[in-house]
């Protein structure tokens, strides 16, 4: 079920989506699932401001992240490892044994996906937070990944390789081909998820998500048989919905 929250700017939408994460945080031992992009960091300012202004703690927290590149060493200035430390860990008190981020650059890819995923099995993730592709991908599970999938190597598609090159001096021929992700199955799991997403170039994977059929073709609308989905939009992105 899709609780739908539409906010005028983006610090009011984070404000708004920390409010859930919060909540768990009260919790004695809290499971936080982590997205990278750019679209949770306003969320992990929330997180680091909350943290410093009230002491909130990390240090009883596990984080999983959905997903990493492969072929790039952990500390490579673009590894989604590199950029949850500079975003969020670098700044709470969550310790570094906590802490959950696909395996990407071990020579044995398919081992590092099964390892993750019963990892992942160990835990019950309280609160699961996503951003979108234009394409409707969660994760790195892009269109036409098995609604049954757990954590598995994706090949990344040109249309996901070109929005991610800006974060590679604009070359997509720096940009890994390969990465590994927790699958749709996996992602299904968790008690609560939120989704953030803002502008324009977000609003048809939104309406598909939400209005659309349950088609793999967009893998985002799995998220239809979820219990507990909060969906936090701007207005662009809410501009295909009634
Ligand atoms: C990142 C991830 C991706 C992004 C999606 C949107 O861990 O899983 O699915 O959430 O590509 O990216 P942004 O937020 O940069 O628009």
């Amino acid at each position: 079920m899709f609780n739908i929250i539409i906010r005028d700017t983006y610090e009011e939408l984070s404000a708004e989506a920390f409010k859930p994460v919060k909540e768990v945080l009260k919790k004695e031992h809290p499971v936080l699932g982590l997205a990278t992009g750019s679209s949770p960091v306003g969320l992990y300012k929330e997180m680091i401001r909350d943290h410093k202004e009230n002491g909130t703690s990390y240090q009883n927290v596990v984080t999983f992240n959905l997903d990493e590149y492969v072929g790039i060493p952990q500390n490579h200035a673009q590894s989604y490892y590199t950029f949850m430390h500079e975003n969020l860990f670098n700044y709470i008190d969550c310790p570094e044994s906590h802490i959950h981020v696909p395996e990407g650059f071990r020579k044995d890819e398919e081992q590092a996906c099964v390892d993750y995923e019963n990892a992942l099995k160990q835990y019950s993730v309280d609160i699961q937070v996503l951003g979108i592709g234009r394409d409707g991908h969660i994760a790195f599970n892009e269109p036409g990944t098995p609604f049954t999938s757990e954590t598995h190597l994706m090949d990344l598609t040109e249309e996901t390789r070109t929005d991610n090159a800006r974060f590679f001096d604009g070359d997509i021929n720096q940009v890994p081909k390969k990465a590994i992700t927790q699958g749709l199955a996996s992602i299904m799991r968790a008690k609560k998820i939120i989704l953030i997403a803002t502008g324009e170039n977000k609003a048809q994977a939104v309406y598909d998500m939400i209005k659309g059929p349950k088609s793999t073709n967009c893998p985002a609308s799995i998220l239809q048989d979820h219990a507990d989905v909060r969906v936090y939009l701007d207005k662009a992105a809410a501009s295909k919905l009634d």
